[in-house]
């Protein structure tokens, strides 16, 4: 396999790129990565980019055989960052003669309706379309997401949540050693997707998740009457065929909060 010379990691402050980084470097490769605020250190050459505004994106993709784009503002302007952003990014690849646009994305976004995958999906086809090799790798669920999502409703006496849905919470390294493996100076398209090891009812991560963090709160179903969902309780964001990941939801909650 051909090791790129350097590799192109956008949101190396996320979730997905903080656990990225450090395993692209240990494959070898020379690592860039990028951040809207200014950084130093890691043994990581930083570069400032805001893919809202285009900011630095040029600098940024100056020089690299490839780039991971995991950069990405689920909760803010998706329309600015997700999807012109991300086509400002592939110019920028383009110009520069980038081999490999490595993008993730979720399973199941083209069956639920919901504008934040419609984004991911506009950046998809925005990838698709362009001259500059890609590969589009989608994932299910992340453990820290699923973490956040449930902490949300910690603080409540009743913890009120759409016990129905269907999730295959996947380990974020998991997902980061697929990524590493796909980082060559060859595209590989639509690779499979990479899901966890098992497919869970929300009710029931609630339940694994209130023990680890010590609360005998109820967990009580919030029905929840929409078509976005119905897609969740139907299964729709989840790969069960594709459960490649081998850390459970009950191995990554002792991990995070300690065995109780
Ligand atoms: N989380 C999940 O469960 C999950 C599952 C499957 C796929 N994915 C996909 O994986 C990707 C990464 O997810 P994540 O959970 O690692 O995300 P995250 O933790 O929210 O990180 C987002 C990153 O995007 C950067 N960013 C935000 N706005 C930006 C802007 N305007 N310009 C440039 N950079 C910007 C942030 O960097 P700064 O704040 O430092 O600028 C941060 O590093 C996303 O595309 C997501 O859809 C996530």
């Amino acid at each position: 396999m051909s090791q790129p010379h350097r590799t192109l990691v956008t949101g190396g402050t996320g979730t997905l790129g903080q656990t990225l980084v450090p395993r692209l470097q240990e494959a070898g490769h020379t690592v860039r990565a990028t951040s809207r605020s200014a950084r130093s250190g890691d043994d990581v050459e930083w570069a400032q980019m805001d893919l809202a505004d285009g900011t630095g994106i040029r600098d940024a993709v100056a020089g690299v055989d490839v780039i991971i784009h995991t950069a990405s503002d689920p909760l803010g302007d998706t329309e600015a960052v997700d999807i012109e952003g991300t086509k400002r990014l592939l110019d920028a690849a383009a110009e520069a003669g980038v081999s490999n646009f490595v993008y993730i994305s979720i399973v199941g976004i083209e069956n639920i309706p919901y504008s934040y995958y419609e984004a991911e999906l506009e950046a998809e086809r925005a990838i698709e379309s362009s001259d500059v090799p890609s590969t589009i790798l989608r994932a299910t669920q992340f453990h820290p997401f699923v973490d956040e999502m449930l902490g949300m409703v910690t603080r409540l006496p009743v913890w009120l949540l759409p016990t129905e849905m269907r999730i295959q919470p996947v380990d974020t390294g998991v997902v980061a050693d697929r990524l590493v493996e796909l980082a060559t100076t060859e595209a590989s398209g639509r690779p499979d997707p990479v899901g966890g090891p098992e497919v869970r009812t929300v009710g029931d991560l609630a339940t694994a998740y209130r023990e680890a963090r010590g609360s005998w709160r109820p967990v009580v179903r919030l029905p929840i009457p929409t078509a976005t969902f119905a897609r969740f309780r139907e299964g729709a964001a989840t790969c069960p065929d594709h459960a490649v990941g081998s850390v459970t939801w009950e191995e990554w909650l002792e991990t995070e909060y300690g065995a109780r």
